[in-house]
């Protein structure tokens, strides 16, 4: 990873959890801001998404943050779509996703992953840090604020009631400001990607 990669990816992160202080409410869950330089150099994370079933997420720390790993059907594929006028930043054009230097096409924007199915995505709400939660099934609305007419499957933050689709792409008219930011990553065989 370049550091102008990593710098980004911290930078979205930090801006994220800047006003954590001010919050009351919200709980920090990344602390670790401004990590020694010999951290950084020596954080990456592999991990094999073939243990993932279809349909299921798993959370995995790199460097001291969660990272979602979501396993997507072909429903949830096509639940990405339908939804763009909901949608703040609905084909991924603001600036944090310059890290994502894979992504090219109209569909890389949409599915923000490199393999459509898998989706490797910041746990850290970009409000102010919260981790959100997993929320697929379609049409689910059971919290109590913020809840999208057509909910499409996703993530919802307890915390101030933000909300992101299934490829972590934010809803417009929550405190959030960005959709959910992409860490670094590749793959280094078939099903293994290496974060960082
Ligand atoms: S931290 Fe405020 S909505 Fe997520």
């Amino acid at each position: 990873m370049t550091d102008n990669k990593r710098r980004n990816f911290l930078y979205g992160v930090a801006g994220g959890m800047g006003a954590v202080g001010v919050a009351a409410t919200a709980v920090p869950f990344v602390r670790a801001i401004q990590p020694a330089a010999d951290t950084l150099a020596a954080a990456e994370t592999e991990f094999d998404t073939s243990s993932i079933e279809a349909g299921m997420m798993q959370t995995i720390a790199w460097r001291g943050q969660p990272v979602f790993i979501l396993h997507r059907t072909p429903e949830m594929l096509k639940d990405l779509y339908g939804h763009d006028d909901m949608l703040r930043d609905p084909m991924s054009r603001a600036i944090p996703e310059v890290q994502a230097d894979w992504m090219k096409t109209d569909e890389q924007r949409i599915t923000r992953s490199i393999k459509p199915e898998i989706l490797v995505v910041s746990a850290v709400c970009t409000h102010l840090g919260c981790v959100p939660g997993f929320m697929p099934t379609t049409g689910q609305k059971d919290w109590g604020e913020a809840v999208p007419i057509h909910w499409p499957g996703g993530w919802h933050c307890a915390c101030h009631g933000s909300n992101y689709d299934l490829s972590g792409r934010v809803f417009k008219d929550v405190p959030a400001p960005y959709n959910l930011f992409l860490p670094p990553y590749k793959y280094i065989n078939d099903t293994t990607v290496l974060i960082g």
